[in-house]
């Protein structure tokens, strides 16, 4: 059995509901693992949600419901916005899964005998209301807290550490080593420079929080939130045969993601994440992965921050945007596309209506949808039955297979924008050479040529519908229905316009 091209988002919290943001990168994880599949892959896809910790605690209180029955709730709303924006994932992971509290538990323990983890204590300064540590630089002149402007207390608290420190040496030589774990270039020097102003061991467990996996070994403390979740990487791909007490679980693990072995899946091809967590991806993560004597991903992507018509998005501005509201009123192909089309992948972004709008007349109605129209409504008049195979010496067609080329380079570097670059602009190609062959006019005096060029117009079209399908996956397939062998039909526009 060849290894799976495997794939992730991050685990998303459910203190709050799904927006665009969090569609954005499993959008482009289900782009990459379409166009993967499309190429012969064997992808495993996986997402889920983050759903222990004081935040969630505290969101479920406030809303009279437990953690669980809070997380629940919310765990549904992800999984019924990714069937709308039609999300291929393989698995979704919830950290509260026994079988992932399990293998976290049994990581810690583990950890606690290698000596990776140990006993110590916390002190620091602590604000009762805000439940939590302020260092000296951010605390006010008298020991005040900075958002209450109350005294602070001094708090000891028993904590155990995990060895951070010991991996600063090593994470430097394999940053090195593999200059692509760290994507895109343009933010390796940030982590690297982090990592090289030293390491401080790090704190994994809480006594002040009851939400959490307890520690077998001494249970009034439970895991830190982002050591759990990061463990899902590996625990949601079969990890932990040798380390489970209960193989029964371990094997339907296994069976459910239809794996024969953790190896199958583990090393993960690609780790994508916004770039505010970049740190936790490749700092920790990689860390905890060496003490475990683990391989270490492939490669951590960092894209960038949509804001929203010029502003962060949050709930008391109301401005968030839910993307399945939008798809909802103009498709959701569109609005896969435009994400990103509109912003270079990496880089920060902002979303507004109007430019939506621009771009779906654009590119999309004026371009592609109306290329489509007349080209079968030409064809239909006079070709007849479209044929399976279409060869000749034709330019365009040529071009399509230079284009495909670039398209796959711009794929291995995430280049989504690229990617819709090359497509748009190719079908901008083939707009011209109708308006400058003007079938309409040549089926008047030259039937055989208007022939040709309508046939490399389906040809070349053929490719397009090819291309758009990860990001498309309605719409691609649908274009390619229309421009089968056989006899064209009616059909209505792909993109109908929109009113300004
Ligand atoms: O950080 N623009 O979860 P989270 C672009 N549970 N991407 C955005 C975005 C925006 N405005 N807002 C959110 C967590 N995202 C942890 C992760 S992983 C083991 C644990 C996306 O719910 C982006 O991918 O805060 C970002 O990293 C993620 O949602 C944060 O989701
Ligand atoms: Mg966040």
């Amino acid at each position: 059995m060849t290894k799976k091209f495997y794939i992730t988002t991050p685990l998303y919290y459910v203190n709050s509901v799904p927006h665009i943001g969090h569609a954005y990168t499993t959008i482009a994880q289900d782009i990459l693992a379409r166009y993967k599949r499309q190429q012969g892959f064997d992808v495993h896809y996986l997402t889920g949600t983050d759903e222990h910790g004081a935040n969630i605690e505290k969101t479920a209180a406030a809303n009279n419901v437990t953690p669980k029955a809070w997380a629940d709730s919310v765990a549904e709303k992800y999984k019924e916005m990714w069937k709308q924006l039609n999300i291929s994932y393989d698995d979704f992971i919830r950290t509260t899964d026994p079988h992932h509290e399990h293998v976290v538990q049994a990581i810690f323990e583990k950890l606690l005998k290698t000596g990776d983890i140990y006993l110590g204590s916390y002190s620091g300064k602590y604000c009762m209301s805000c439940e939590q540590y302020y260092n000296d630089s951010e605390i006010l002149e008298g020991n005040l807290c900075p958002v209450h402007k109350r005294p602070l207390t001094e708090v000891h608290e028993e904590t155990y550490f995990f060895k951070l420190s010991r991996y600063e040496k090593p994470l430097l030589k394999y940053y090195e080593e593999h200059p692509e774990f760290l994507s895109p270039k343009t933010r390796a020097n940030e982590i690297i420079n982090f990592v090289k102003g030293g390491l401080q061991d790090l704190s994994v467990t809480r006594t002040k929080v009851a939400w959490g996996i307890p520690v077998p070994s001494n249970p009034k403390h439970t895991i830190y939130v982002w050591f759990d979740a990061l463990i899902n990487y590996i625990s949601g791909a079969g990890f932990g045969t040798h380390i489970c007490d209960d193989k029964t679980e371990h094997e339907a693990q296994l069976k459910k993601i239809g794996v024969a072995t953790f190896e199958d899946l583990w090393p993960a091809d690609l780790h994508m994440v916004g770039k505010e967590i970049f740190r936790f991806h490749t700092v920790i993560w990689p860390a905890v992965l060496m003490a475990l004597n683990l391989p270490l991903p492939k490669k951590v992507f960092a894209h960038g921050w949509w804001t929203v018509e010029g502003e962060k998005m949050s709930k008391s501005l109301g401005n968030i945007v839910n993307p399945a509201e939008v798809a909802e009123k103009y498709g959701v192909d569109p609005v896969r596309a435009f994400l990103f089309r509109e912003v270079p992948f990496g880089q920060d972004g902002d979303f507004s209506m109007a430019s939506f709008k621009n771009r779906y007349n654009s590119d999309l109605a004026n371009n592609i949808g109306n290329l489509l129209s007349r080209t079968l409504n030409m064809a239909a008049k006079n070709i007849g039955d479209l044929p399976e195979t279409i060869t000749g010496n034709y330019k365009l067609l040529a071009k399509a297979g230079e284009v495909e080329k670039i398209i796959d380079a711009a794929y291995d570097e995430l280049a989504f924008d690229k990617v819709l670059e090359q497509i748009y602009g190719f079908a901008s190609d083939l707009n011209k050479l109708v308006d400058e062959k003007k079938p309409w006019e040549l089926a008047k005096t030259d039937p055989a040529a208007t022939k040709e060029v309508l046939l490399e117009l389906v040809a070349c079209l053929r490719y397009v519908a090819k291309w758009l399908t990860p990001f498309m996956p309605t719409i691609g397939p649908e274009m390619a229905r229309r421009l089968q062998p056989g006899k064209i039909e009616k059909y209505p526009p792909l993109f109908p316009r929109l009113e300004k």
